[in-house]
């Protein structure tokens, strides 16, 4: 596989689960701490040794430009104060990779999302990852994927187990075992009833895909939901040729939910360095006395 450079980050959703804080405000900007949801998963594809991402957006969320662009007058007020830490870390943010951006003028669905990239990722492999699930691991998500795809010389799907009753809330594999946490995957399923779902193996927003998947999302008609769903672009492409799901090794936070936000809250709140020891203390106590609160 040639090397990766690029990642396409679909951003255009309403954030229907999060609402009314979704209204006015884009779910990737939420908090975990004090850093937007899309800052994590920008971080970790750079980590993953990604140089381009490009942002697929729509309406309603200009604050994630304005996140990873440069702020003049803020840049200025921290320079006066003298809080060159901050400054640095505010200037790193604007650098960390070259993005760019384009609209998905209409909500026609994830698989349309990624088509909207098409030009702007052009003839080379290329990673998706759905900004709102973090993933908290030793090793970076798209990175794990990256070293399956470079071993196979194909396009590659994260994974992780879910319960039984999760399965209809995701893209669900149907596929053999080739080693521990290692899938050839036969086909798929988007959002299955409990009852047909091939397996517990959900698809969980990061994908190492090849260019060949924009032909097949082109002709691709509305599946789930009438959109356009890039499982069932998937499902032609492993007709095609082998596709892989790797069973992704870390914590997933989707932070599009309230209780997948509320989870990841807590979980970086007590990783952080300087917040944390306060935080466990007051997570605790209220534990512990809840009928004081
Ligand atoms: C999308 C995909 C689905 C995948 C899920 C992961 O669904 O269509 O296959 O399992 O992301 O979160 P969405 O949650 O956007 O409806």
């Amino acid at each position: 596989m040639k090397e990766l450079r690029k990642a396409v980050f679909p951003l255009a959703g309403h954030g229907t689960r999060f609402l009314p804080m979704t209204k006015a405000s884009p779910k990737e900007m939420l908090p975990l701490v004090d850093k937007p949801v899309v800052q994590y998963t920008v971080e970790e594809a750079v980590a993953s040794g990604v140089s381009q991402i490009i942002m697929v957006t729509g309406r309603g969320k200009r604050a994630i430009e304005d996140h990873f662009d440069i702020s003049y007058e803020l840049e200025d007020v921290l320079r006066e104060k003298g809080k060159m830490t901050l400054l640095e870390d505010v200037r790193r943010i604007s650098f960390m990779a070259e993005i760019v951006y384009t609209r998905q003028k209409e909500s026609l669905g994830l698989g349309h999302a990624v088509l909207c990239a098409r030009n702007l990722v052009g003839n080379e492999p290329f990673a998706v990852a759905l900004a709102d699930e973090v993933i908290d691991g030793k090793e970076p998500a798209l990175a794990q994927l990256l070293d399956v795809a470079r071993e196979f010389d194909a396009p590659v799907i994260g994974i992780q187990e879910v319960s039984t009753s999760d399965v209809s809330h995701y893209g669900i594999v149907r596929g053999h075992e080739i080693r521990e946490g290692l899938f050839r995957v036969d086909s798929l399923v988007e959002k299955p009833r409990v009852s047909e779902a091939p397996s517990r193996w959900a698809v969980i927003g990061r994908y190492i895909l090849t260019p060949d998947i924009f032909a097949i999302l082109e002709n691709q008609s509305p599946g789930v939901g009438g959109e356009i769903q890039l499982t069932d672009a998937l499902v032609t492409l492993a007709s095609h040729r082998p596709l892989y799901a790797v069973k992704i090794e870390g914590k997933r936070y989707d932070t599009g939910d309230k209780a997948g936000f509320l989870r990841a809250t807590v979980r970086f709140g007590l990783k952080n360095p300087e917040l944390g020891p306060e935080f466990r203390k007051f997570l605790s106590d209220i534990l512990a006395h809840p009928e004081s609160e």
